[in-house]
C-alpha cells in the first residue's frame, strides 16, 4: 500500500500531466539542478577539491578575468573536464521526449553544459552560453584556438586575441537572441515548467514571473522549496531525474 506522501505526489503528477495534456504552448526553464544527477555540482553547492575555497560569484566575472585570466581559465578547464566526462540523466532525456508530446515546446536553460542537446533536445535556448565554446575577446565571435595555445593562455586562431569561455558572467548581458525568444515563449505559454533552479538569478528568474502574470500554469520540480514555490500551481518536490520520467508516464 502507498503511504500518504506517495499518494499526494501521484495526485500532483496527475495535475501537472493534465495541464500539459491541455497545453498548446509549453515553456521550460532549467537550472543547475537538472544536471546534479549527472554529477555536475550546482552553483550554490560548495565547490570541492582545489576550488573549495572559491566562490563562483568571484570567479565568473569580467573583473576576475581581467585581473587574472590564467586563474579563471584554470577553473573553466577544470569544469570543462567534469562536463566532458558527464552523461545526460533521465531528466534530460524526459524533456527531449516531452518536446514531441506537446504542440509547441521551448526549452530555455541556464546551464552551460550542453547536456540537453546531448540528450536529443533541439533548439535549446542557451541563456548563459556554453562552456565548451571559446569566444574571442577582441572580435566577440566564437573562435578556434591558435596552434600555440597549448602554451599559456588560449589565443584566437584568426586574430591572436585572448579567448574566453562563451558564457555569460555575473554583471554581463544575456545574448539578445535567446533572451528575446525566451521572453516571448514565457509570455505566451499555457504551461511553464521551472526545473532545478533556485529562481534567484535574474533575468532568468523573471521568466516564471512573466508566465504567472500571463496566467500560465506554473509547475516547479525541485527537491527544495524556492522563492517561486509559493506562487507555483504545482510543486513537485524531488529530484528531476526521478520525477520528470514519472511526469511523462502520467502523461501517457
Ligand atoms: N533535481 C532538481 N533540482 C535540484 C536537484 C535535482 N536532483 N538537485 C538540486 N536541485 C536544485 C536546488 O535545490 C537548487 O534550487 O537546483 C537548484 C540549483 O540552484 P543554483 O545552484 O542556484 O543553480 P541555478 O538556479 O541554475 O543558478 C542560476 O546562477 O551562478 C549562476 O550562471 C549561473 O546559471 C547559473 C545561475
Amino acid at each position: 500500500m502507498k503511504n500518504d506522501s506517495a499518494v499526494a505526489l501521484d495526485a500532483l503528477l496527475a495535475r501537472a500531466a493534465d495541464a500539459l495534456r491541455k497545453a498548446k504552448r509549453v515553456c521550460v526553464l532549467t537550472g543547475a539542478g537538472i544536471s546534479a544527477e549527472s554529477g555536475i555540482p550546482t552553483f550554490r553547492d560548495a565547490l570541492t577539491g582545489l576550488w573549495a575555497n572559491f566562490n563562483p560569484e568571484d570567479l565568473a566575472t569580467p573583473e576576475a578575468f581581467e585581473r587574472d585570466p590564467k586563474f579563471v581559465w584554470d577553473w573553466y578547464e577544470f569544469r570543462r573536464e567534469l562536463i566532458r566526462q558527464a552523461e545526460p540523466n533521465p531528466g534530460h532525456f524526459a524533456l527531449a521526449e516531452l518536446a514531441g508530446r506537446v504542440p509547441r515546446f521551448t526549452l530555455v536553460t541556464q546551464n552551460v553544459d550542453g547536456l540537453h542537446q546531448r540528450a536529443g533536445s533541439k533548439g535549446v535556448l542557451e541563456y548563459h552560453g556554453n562552456i565548451l565554446r571559446d569566444r574571442c575577446c577582441v572580435e566577440q565571435v566564437i573562435a578556434e584556438r591558435s596552434e600555440d595555445s597549448r602554451h599559456g593562455l588560449p589565443r584566437c586562431a584568426a586574430c591572436g586575441g585572448l579567448l574566453r569561455p562563451d558564457v555569460v558572467w555575473f554583471g554581463e548581458a544575456i545574448p539578445p537572441g535567446p533572451m528575446l525568444a525566451a521572453a516571448a515563449a514565457a509570455e505566451s505559454c499555457d504551461v511553464f515548467l521551472s526545473i532545478g533552479t533556485s529562481s534567484l538569478v535574474y533575468p532568468a528568474a523573471s521568466l516564471a514571473e512573466s508566465a504567472l502574470r500571463a496566467g500560465a500554469t506554473v509547475i516547479e520540480v525541485n527537491p527544495d522549496r524556492t522563492d517561486l514555490s509559493p506562487a507555483a500551481d504545482v510543486v513537485l518536490g524531488g529530484p528531476s531525474g526521478l520525477l520528470l520520467p514519472r511526469l511523462l508516464d502520467a502523461l501517457s
